[in-house]
């Protein structure tokens, strides 16, 4: 119906994997592949993609899609003994026919998936579990991914992961662009064996690979794209870290999924649960929801947009 909300199931015509398409009536619309629970689309009410995707990517399973937003779990980075990043982000994953109610309804325009033990993965994570993941998206366009994990055992034991939604943005430069809500924080810096450190900078800029992950950060982080007149703002709940990521040339050059010189348009920030891993006894429930707009901005000397400013109390 036009100038309605709608959520439609297709088969992509490239790639040949199955996704939904929301589309609010004011224009935005959001991708999520069943391949990795992964959002891939997010556009603007003016048109915009917001998500940067890999020209490179591949859409190819086993591989994970490189761009969009990546589920990260039961494992972020090499935190652990499983593969880079875990495994959901390379798992097919099924609709949730029936839910169970959201204690704070978010839109109606949103999908929900969800994934489960298999018999292979309970040879390398034998534990069970449900991981209900929503994706929502707002009548103003923001996108709203709110995931459920349940330890759903009968042997009575606990089970621990990390998680992050690992956010690819689009920058027009990333040399242009600044994160602010991080300043002062404590970080491993992954590109010293996980070193703790503290940030220095009134901001965070890009001049070199990063590669860390910010401890205990403030739940609103916004990502100033200057040249672009864009700010995001990450908004999160229950996940206290966020992972900060840009490959810079020299390792974007080692990424056969990823262009020479991509490295100049993304930026990947998300929230995260790293330093303290989630603890889950059988039966019981973790919810970790991230929530993000884009605004115009004019950032100039420290002062944000006003229109940013109300979106920021507001979301
Ligand atoms: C970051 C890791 O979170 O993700 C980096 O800290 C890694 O070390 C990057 O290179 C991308 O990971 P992947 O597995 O998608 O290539």
């Amino acid at each position: 119906m036009a100038g309605a909300a709608s959520v439609e199931r297709v088969t992509d015509r490239t790639t040949g994997l199955e996704k939904f398409v929301l589309r609010e009536a004011r224009g935005s619309s959001v991708e999520v592949y069943l391949y990795g629970g992964q959002v891939t689309f997010w556009k603007s009410n003016s048109g915009q993609q917001l998500l940067f995707v890999s020209n490179k990517a591949n859409f190819k399973p086993p591989k994970a899609i490189r761009g969009g937003i990546q589920i990260c779990f039961p494992q972020l980075g090499n935190h652990g003994v499983l593969e880079q990043h875990g495994f959901a982000r390379n798992r097919f994953w099924s609709v949730d026919e029936s839910p169970p109610p959201f204690p704070v309804s978010s839109s109606n325009c949103h999908v929900d998936l969800i994934l489960k033990q298999s018999q292979e993965d309970l040879k390398i994570w034998p534990h069970s579990y449900e991981f209900r993941l929503r994706v929502a998206l707002s009548p103003r366009g923001d996108l709203i991914l709110t995931s459920r994990i349940r330890n759903t055992g009968s042997d009575g034991k606990p089970f621990q992961f990390t998680f992050a939604y690992h956010t690819y943005f689009s920058v027009s430069d990333i040399s242009e662009v600044r994160v602010e809500g991080l300043e002062t924080l404590d970080y491993f810096d992954n590109l010293q064996s996980k070193t703790r450190c503290t940030e220095q900078g009134d901001a965070v800029v890009f001049e070199s690979e990063v590669d860390k992950v910010y401890l205990s950060a403030p739940q609103k982080i916004v990502i100033i794209d200057h040249e672009k007149k864009r700010t995001f703002v990450l908004r999160k709940d229950g996940l206290p870290d966020v992972v900060v990521w840009n490959p810079w040339d020299k390792k974007s050059k080692a990424m056969p999924d990823f262009g020479d010189e991509e490295y100049k348009n993304m930026l990947c920030v998300g929230a995260a649960a790293i330093e303290k891993p989630i603890t889950l006894k059988p039966g019981e429930e973790w919810q970790g929801r991230q929530e993000i707009c884009a605004v115009p901005s004019s950032y100039s000397s420290g002062q944000l947009d006003p229109e940013l400013i109300r979106r920021m109390h507001t979301i």
